[in-house]
């Protein structure tokens, strides 16, 4: 085998290759799915978000990424969502994959993301790249009887579809602002559509508030529910509820801290399914200037950061937060301060508690009175993603 390896952007005539490559990785793609993957690999490819690795002119290995939003402390910030990391059987284990996620991670930086999230299948070659976990995808059950007394009958409610795409995004744009969320998504517009197109999608708008749901291996499932007042939030939770003769109970992506769990008795002894997601902070003053922060905190402090992979980061910083909003700029301090790797600025990024963080390894130094007010200003509700990319 030649190792003539370099690091390229993927063309449209490498994506045989990547097919080939992601079907010994992830299993094989039914001849319906690979017209709509083609599709959105042109889009991907178009905007320079789908990095290879090419042995001679062989491609043998992929990374791509997503041009997402993602809420944090109530604000947008640009998250690029990376996906389909894959590399041939043959090339594992040899420094392949990392090499594809470096260029990956270089293009995001290059353009202007300042986080990168993912869904490990392993979370080894990620965290030596400075991943960590961010959050979880988070799926419950409730007894659909008990969604269907829910009531809210009051409230009114249509069907709907993908001409409301752009209702659907503003009413979860001023709810996670106003709740100040973690971590869900905001899909393009046209994206959005498509999903409220498809024939698994029953959707339901109201004044404010939506929710769709589909079948999934037999049982009800809601993809996502979103509602402004306690009327809204049974009006809606009991429409799904109303399939109850059919589906005893119902599946649900919800947040942990959604209303719908100190409203729906009988949840108890169910399970729920957590899939965690990986976060890095790239380029660290954009991605501390673009969150919110816990509003009524105050704090001045100085952090040591050391970025083995992305070097622009690595330096002593003065964190200052105040008003909801934060800052992060150089300083030539010296002394104790603070110290962070990448992981550890992250998974505090993410509202992990600092004694965790040090309990880890992954934050050392600093005034330990100043662990609480750290703390305060990144703490907030649980970080959630409700799609898997
Ligand atoms: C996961 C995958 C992309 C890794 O690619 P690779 O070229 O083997 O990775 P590298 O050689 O750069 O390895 C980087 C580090 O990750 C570790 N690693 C790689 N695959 C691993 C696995 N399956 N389990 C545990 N650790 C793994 C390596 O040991 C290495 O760590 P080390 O330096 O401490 O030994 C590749 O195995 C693959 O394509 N797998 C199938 C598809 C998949 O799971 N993709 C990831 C989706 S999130």
């Amino acid at each position: 085998m030649a190792d003539d390896l370099r690091l390229v952007d993927v063309q449209t005539e490498h994506l045989d290759d990547v097919l080939r490559v992601r079907s010994r990785s992830f299993g094989l793609m039914d001849s319906g799915s690979r017209d709509e993957w083609l599709s959105n690999n042109q889009v991907f490819i178009d905007d320079r978000r789908m990095l290879g690795v090419m042995d001679g002119d062989e491609l043998v290995a992929s990374a791509r990424y997503w041009p997402f939003e993602q809420w944090w402390g109530g604000r947008k910030v640009r998250m690029a969502g990376v996906a389909g990391v894959v590399v041939a059987p043959e090339y594992r284990g040899r420094g392949v994959g990392s090499m594809v996620m470096r260029g990956a991670l270089a293009r995001a930086v290059e353009q202007g993301y300042p986080l990168s999230a993912l869904y490990p299948a392993t979370t080894v070659i990620y965290r030596h790249l400075g991943y960590e976990f961010g959050g979880g995808r988070f799926r419950y059950t409730f007894p659909a009887a008990e969604l269907r007394s829910l009531g809210g009958k009051e409230v009114s409610v249509r069907r709907a579809g993908p001409a409301d795409a752009g209702r659907f995004l503003e009413l979860a744009g001023q709810l996670h602002s106003s709740g100040r969320s973690n971590g869900p998504l905001v899909w393009p517009e046209a994206k959005v559509a498509e999903w409220l197109g498809e024939d698994n999608s029953f959707c339901y708008l109201a004044e404010d508030g939506f929710v769709v749901y589909g079948w999934q291996n037999g049982k009800l499932r809601v993809e996502e529910l979103i509602a402004g007042s306690e009327a809204t939030v049974r009006a809606l939770w009991s429409i799904v509820g109303s399939g109850s003769s059919i589906s005893t109970d119902v599946e649900a992506y919800i947040s942990p801290d959604d209303p719908a769990h100190l409203l729906i008795a009988m949840e108890a002894d169910k399970h729920a399914v957590i899939e965690h997601w990986m976060l890095r902070v790239l380029d660290a003053p954009a991605a501390i200037s673009a969150r919110g922060f816990a509003p009524g905190a105050s704090l001045e402090v100085d952090l040591e950061l050391d970025d083995s992979e992305l070097s622009t980061n690595t330096g002593r910083w003065h964190l200052s937060v105040s008003g909801g909003s934060g800052s992060l700029t150089r300083v030539e301090s010296t002394g104790d301060a603070l110290r962070l790797g990448s992981r550890g600025l992250t998974a505090l990024y993410a509202g992990t508690p600092l004694a965790s963080v040090r309990k880890a390894g992954l934050a050392w130094g600093g005034a330990a009175a100043d662990d609480g007010a750290i703390d305060t200003a990144f703490s907030g509700s649980t970080a959630y993603m409700l799609d898997y990319f």
